[in-house]
């Protein structure tokens, strides 16, 4: 029996997800102050440096700010494929499972599932559905990859396995879902470039680690972004004055990358606090390398309302799934209380 005294708390440690982060005040001042215009007429100065920004860091000709990661997923979905195509992708993704179906609906495509278990594709089977083309099944227009890959526990790329996946599928084209393409950067030394080398359109959110309010980038060709520019109008993403929130995504490439090792130490001290509460969930600690702790248990659900019922607020991103993520509100203070609770944490039996 967990302690009363525990159940009256009002501690309330938020590692549902790192999108609850709030703007710095450092953001909320160049938000405030910002240069704008109506960049439906392309005039928009700040929209134009954070776009500028993102295609030099990625190496890309251009780069466009959507309004959502989903939105940048959606619009590659739109460039590189043509209804009827397929799209190889891991089982577990982002642009899989989690946009409610948006790539059917938006695009008319269906996807080819490989395994993604431990973040990386198998590069095997996606070989083997490409290859099918010769057996009269549907083209294959593009594979999706995901750096890091949010259901595996934030894994980031091996930049090699990416790079072989890249050059086996050839002139393919290869999307980057980078939603946290810079918590990978961070985590393994490899460059946003040299990551966004591999591929032909790549996606980074601003709004998750980076704490900007809103927004992601979108980069590849002029070519492929011009069509980009195209199809977020048709999704209703075009935006005016949109550099008051370009403002924040500028702040966030500047001032916010380099601290998201912080997150990553925190995560890792609690992969370690998870896997010693849980010995049952086989939850290997050293599998974590970002700002995801996430592993399979029978109770997944019951683990993440006890737990947050003594405020450690988690999710679950599969039904055995569990899934805590660390960002700049989350403490070291924040860690010794989780630890804290897990020391004398079990789910009541039900
Ligand atoms: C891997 C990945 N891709 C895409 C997205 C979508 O981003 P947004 O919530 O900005 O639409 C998310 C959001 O959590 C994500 O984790």
């Amino acid at each position: 029996m967990r302690p009363d005294s525990l159940y009256t708390m009002s501690r309330y440690v938020d590692l549902r997800s790192d999108t609850v982060t709030q703007p710095t005040q450092q953001m909320r001042d160049a938000m405030a102050s910002a240069q704008v215009g109506d960049d439906g007429y392309g005039e928009d100065p700040t929209v134009d440096a954070l776009e500028t920004r993102f295609a030099a860091m990625t190496g890309k000709e251009a780069a466009l700010f959507v309004p959502s990661g989903v939105m940048a997923n959606q619009i590659a979905v739109r460039v590189l494929t043509q209804p009827g195509d397929v799209i190889v992708a891991g089982r577990s993704q982002h642009i899989v499972s989690f946009e409610m179906g948006a790539s059917a609906r938006n695009s008319s495509v269906q996807f080819a599932l490989v395994d993604d278990t431990n973040g990386a594709l198998a590069l095997s089977e996606v070989l083997d559905i490409i290859d099918a083309e010769v057996d009269h099944q549907p083209h294959v227009a593009m594979v999706s990859v995901e750096n890091t890959h949010m259901p595996s526990g934030g894994t980031p790329w091996d930049l090699n396995e990416l790079r072989a996946l890249a050059g086996a599928i050839g002139e393919r084209p290869l999307h980057l879902d980078g939603a946290r393409l810079f918590n990978a950067s961070v985590a393994t030394g490899v460059s946003v470039k040299d990551y966004a080398d591999t591929a032909t359109t790549v996606m980074a959110c601003l709004s998750k680690g980076l704490c900007a309010p809103v927004g992601s980038l979108f980069a590849g060709s002029s070519e492929l972004v011009q069509r980009a520019r195209t199809e977020r109008k048709r999704l209703g993403g075009a935006m005016r004055q949109a550099g008051f929130l370009a403002a924040a995504g500028l702040v966030a490439l500047e001032t916010m990358v380099d601290r998201l090792s912080e997150d990553h130490r925190r995560a890792r001290q609690l992969a370690d606090l998870f896997a010693g509460a849980f010995p049952e969930a086989g939850y290997d600690p050293s599998s974590c390398h970002t700002n995801i702790v996430a592993f399979n248990h029978p109770q997944a659900r019951q683990i993440v309302e006890e737990l947050s019922a003594l405020g450690v607020h988690g999710g679950t991103v599969a039904p055995r799934r569990v899934r805590f993520v660390t960002h700049v509100g989350v403490t070291d203070d924040d860690v010794q209380y989780v630890a804290e609770v897990l020391e004398k944490f079990r789910p009541v039996s039900r």
